[in-house]
């Protein structure tokens, strides 16, 4: 059997058992199950110990079934046809005869969706019969996983199956936007606001505290569990120092995200460069300054998270 299709069919017999899995996307890994199963939605909160108020996102393949369970508006229309496959995020207004377990949306009458474009995601959604939950496979607060390794470091022997699917290429989590209402980016991430703005044929704005509206930005998050400070000219030797831009001497505490100012390869290595630290021992982290423009915007906000409060 081609290895991808045994893949899939490996996923399905254990999602169809209500049970999770490990999915890559573009993204980031998500932890999936299946999104109508109370009973598999209650094993992410319980695996991940994520509080109970704070809804997943649900990841479809197709229009046909998200129609089913939500409520598309001109605007979503707009910006499926531009952006998907792709790592955007919609909340949309719920159906009331929706499949969707509660557990998913903490009883609330909207929904936050997506349509991966990572293969082996879209392979796997398209052979099922329901839509997947699946939020960042990492414990609650801790930094999202970019890799098949990353979500085994997180769960062990707790997941019963994790698809292999490479470093995600993004490697920061989806934009959101909700669209139940006014257009609001609710979390920035990698497509760039003009080109959602041009596509609505509306100026939208990124505010911060439009985070508070969305229960799982709440501060302590992407945290690396050490203190982190940013926008660093130089580091102590004590310090796991993170550059974008390759130094003319070397030492063990640099850690490069890009050696020459690429944002993209950045966000990439982000979260591989944050484990990587850590498992080395560093108890501190400095990181140079990263340009606030394109996918950077992303990258400083999740530094900013991850620098406010660390356990
Ligand atoms: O890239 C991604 O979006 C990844 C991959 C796996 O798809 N998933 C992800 O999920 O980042 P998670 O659970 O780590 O983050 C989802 C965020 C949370 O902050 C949650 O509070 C917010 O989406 N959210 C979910 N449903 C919502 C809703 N109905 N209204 C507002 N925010 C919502
Ligand atoms: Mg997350």
């Amino acid at each position: 059997m081609n290895n991808n299709l045994s893949n899939i069919k490996k996923s399905k017999y254990f999602l169809d058992k209500h049970n999770c899995i490990g999915m890559p996307t573009e993204t980031v890994y998500g932890l999936a199950a299946n999104a109508y199963s109370s009973k598999a939605i209650s094993k992410i909160f319980k695996l991940k110990k994520r509080p109970k108020n704070n809804p997943l996102i649900v990841h479809y393949s197709s229009l046909e079934m998200l129609k089913r369970d939500c409520i598309l508006n001109e605007n979503f229309t707009k910006l499926y046809n531009k952006f998907c496959p792709g790592p955007l995020t919609f909340i949309l207004k719920l159906k009331k005869d929706s499949k969707i377990s509660k557990f998913v949306t903490n009883k609330k009458k909207t929904l936050a969706v997506r349509f991966p474009s990572h293969p082996k995601a879209k392979g796997l959604l398209k052979i099922l019969n329901y839509p997947l939950a699946a939020p960042s496979a990492n414990i609650s607060s801790r930094v999202s996983p970019v890799t098949r390794n990353h979500v085994k470091e997180e769960f062990g022997k707790k997941i019963k199956y994790i698809i292999e699917g490479g470093l995600s290429k993004i490697g920061l989590e989806s934009t959101i936007i909700n669209l139940t209402g006014k257009p609001e980016i609710l979390r920035i991430g990698s497509i760039d606001i003009n080109k959602l703005s041009k596509a609505l044929k509306k100026k939208l704005l990124y505010r911060k505290k439009t985070y508070m509206k969305v229960p799982g930005q709440n501060r302590l998050h992407y945290s690396p569990g050490i203190p982190l400070r940013m926008n660093c000219k130089e580091a102590s030797k004590d310090e796991a120092f993170i550059l974008m831009k390759k130094r003319n001497n070397s030492n063990k505490n640099f850690f490069y995200l890009s050696k020459n100012k690429n944002l993209k390869e950045a966000a990439r290595n982000l979260y591989s460069v944050l484990r990587m630290i850590k498992k080395k021992g560093y108890k501190k982290i400095a990181v140079e300054k990263i340009e606030n423009k394109g996918i950077g915007l992303a990258i400083n906000d999740r530094l900013q998270k991850a620098s406010k409060k660390n356990k």
